[in-house]
């Protein structure tokens, strides 16, 4: 099984990721845990580029780095894992390249799912969490953290990317959950581990 976090930054998806991990490995289930973009050597050293560059990236360029580290973390580490019987958990995954690169760079929505469709060879998280927080919100909980290359677009981006992610559940019901992660980290917490726990 395949479970996926998405949100924007400071919405809290790695505490939820590490609490779902727990939860899982108390009923006895072999848990992976992997993020996006990173996960093996060369995925993370496509992340350190694409995050922390100092030239003007070309948004084709942006994407097709992130696709390239998707591929390298899709074929040696999720497929074997889920072929092991593993329960994989992964911070991002696709959504975020439709959200940001498709609805926030505004690369055409076509282009964004064929590459993504290569990079997965056509693989669907079972269950993705979207931990919505208002973009006001998120910036009073992050505001100390030193920020990324892609934190430092500005707000009419991360407005754009949210309503993407909206999008996205609409056209995905059957597996997108939208979690209002404006509680407690322990209230959301117990949200997701009841869809999971629907789900095993
Ligand atoms: P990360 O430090 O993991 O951010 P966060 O803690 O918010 O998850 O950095 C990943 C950044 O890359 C984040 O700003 C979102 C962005 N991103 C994309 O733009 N497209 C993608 O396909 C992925 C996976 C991430």
């Amino acid at each position: 099984m395949l479970i996926t976090f998405e949100g924007i930054d400071g919405c809290g998806k790695t505490t939820q990721l590490r609490w779902l991990r727990e939860f899982l490995e108390s009923l006895g289930r072999k848990v992976r845990t992997l993020r996006e973009p990173g996960g093996s050597e060369l995925s993370e050293r496509i992340r350190d580029i694409l995050l922390f560059t100092k030239e003007n990236v070309a948004p084709r360029a942006e994407l097709l780095l992130f696709e390239a580290a998707r591929a390298q973390l899709v074929e040696t580490l999720i497929l074997p894992a889920l072929a092991a019987g593993e329960i994989v958990l992964c911070d991002r995954f696709y959504d975020s390249t439709t959200a940001y690169q498709g609805y926030g760079r505004g690369l055409p929505l076509d282009e964004i799912a064929e590459c993504n469709k290569i990079a997965t060879q056509s693989l669907k998280p079972d269950l993705t969490f979207f931990l919505d927080l208002s973009l006001e919100e998120s910036k009073n909980r992050s505001h100390n953290r030193h920020q990324d290359r892609i934190e430092q677009a500005g707000d009419e981006f991360f407005e754009k990317v949210l309503a993407g992610f909206h999008k996205i559940a609409e056209q995905s019901p059957e597996r997108f959950h939208i979690i209002d992660a404006s509680g407690t980290s322990r209230e959301t917490s117990a949200k997701i581990i009841e869809i999971v726990k629907a789900k095993l």
